[in-house]
């Protein structure tokens, strides 16, 4: 299978999961319902999901039930995503090439929306049917972390609204990175990792991996909102820029930023070099990380 095919049919696969979950547009309350599946179908690249099912394939190829783990990863950044662009957060129009959750049903159902997601992704782990009561927990405790406040998903939003106007600043710039993004894609690696029943050492390896990848994918993302266009990335490109955000090019400039980006997948590449040939799809993914246009 060609590395397209494969995220076609890995990418088939989290959908076809995530309708299974959230509940139908015609289940009351049909607006949040709308609300969710809004956001959540509108096309997102799916790489985190991804990320979670390639990393169990490289411990059990094909663990059964993995992608019901995957999607939980989904929720959550859908929801990070549409709490991301309200008017007090980010303030953005446009998201995966449609008006944002706020634009279209309003700043409350918006929130309530990405409260629902946040929520139904715990349920979710809850339900796990293929996997002990130990590795469930783990699971939560994995995704909860990587979304919290210290150094989790939470915690990078706050620095980086707090950063908006602050002087460029490479300290702050690596806390904010880490978290905001870095955290979750780690945590996309390790769970997939946990889930298909990696060892302490193939653990940390796969960490390793998903700590550089996790870093590259928001250089990259802070290239691309300078060098692409709103129509290519679905979203406002220069955003950046304009509300003064703490990012790579703003520390950097472009070039080491694209050079430090490199950097990040060699360190990724080399992270997997204890598991041979098994992790080829693994280094794919993270060349696409960094190579990507959008
Ligand atoms: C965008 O994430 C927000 C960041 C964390 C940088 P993605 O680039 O994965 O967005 P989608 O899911 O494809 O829309
Ligand atoms: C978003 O970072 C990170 C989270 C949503 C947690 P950005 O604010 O850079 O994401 P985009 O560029 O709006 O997608
Ligand atoms: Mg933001
Ligand atoms: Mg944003
Ligand atoms: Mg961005």
């Amino acid at each position: 299978m060609t590395l397209k095919e494969y995220l076609a049919n890995r990418v088939e696969i989290v959908e076809r999961t995530l309708h299974t979950w959230v509940p139908a547009e015609t289940v009351e309350p049909e607006v949040i319902h709308r609300a969710m599946r809004y956001s959540l179908f509108a096309g997102g690249k799916r790489i985190r999901p991804v990320l979670c099912m390639a990393a169990g394939d490289v411990i059990q190829p094909g663990a059964d039930g993995i992608a019901d783990a995957a999607v939980t990863l989904e929720m959550i950044h859908t929801y990070s995503l549409i709490h991301d662009d309200l008017p007090a957060l980010d303030n953005d129009d446009l998201r995966r090439g449609q008006p944002t959750n706020h634009k279209v049903f309003g700043e409350a159902m918006a929130i309530l929306a990405g409260d629902s997601l946040l929520t139904l992704a715990f349920q979710v782990l809850g339900s796990l049917q293929h996997v002990s009561a130990e590795v469930r927990s783990q699971l939560v405790v994995e995704l909860a972390s990587a979304s919290g406040t210290v150094r989790g998903m939470i915690g990078g939003q706050v620095h980086d609204i707090e950063g908006e106007g602050m002087q460029p600043n490479a300290a702050l710039l690596e806390k904010i990175h880490r978290a905001k993004t870095g955290a979750l894609l780690r945590a996309s690696v390790r769970m997939g990792a946990i889930y298909a029943g990696a060892n302490a050492e193939q653990l940390a390896a796969l960490s390793e991996y998903g700590e550089h990848t996790g870093l590259a994918f928001q250089i990259v993302d802070d290239i691309l909102d300078i060098e692409e266009s709103s129509e290519a990335l679905g979203k406002t490109a220069g955003k950046d820029l304009y509300q003064q955000k703490i990012t790579f090019p703003a520390v950097y400039g472009l070039a080491e930023s694209k050079r430090m980006a490199e950097e990040e997948r060699q360190k990724a590449h080399a992270a997997l070099a204890p598991f041979g040939d098994r992790a080829t799809r693994l280094i794919e993914i993270a060349d696409l990380i960094v190579d990507r246009k959008s």
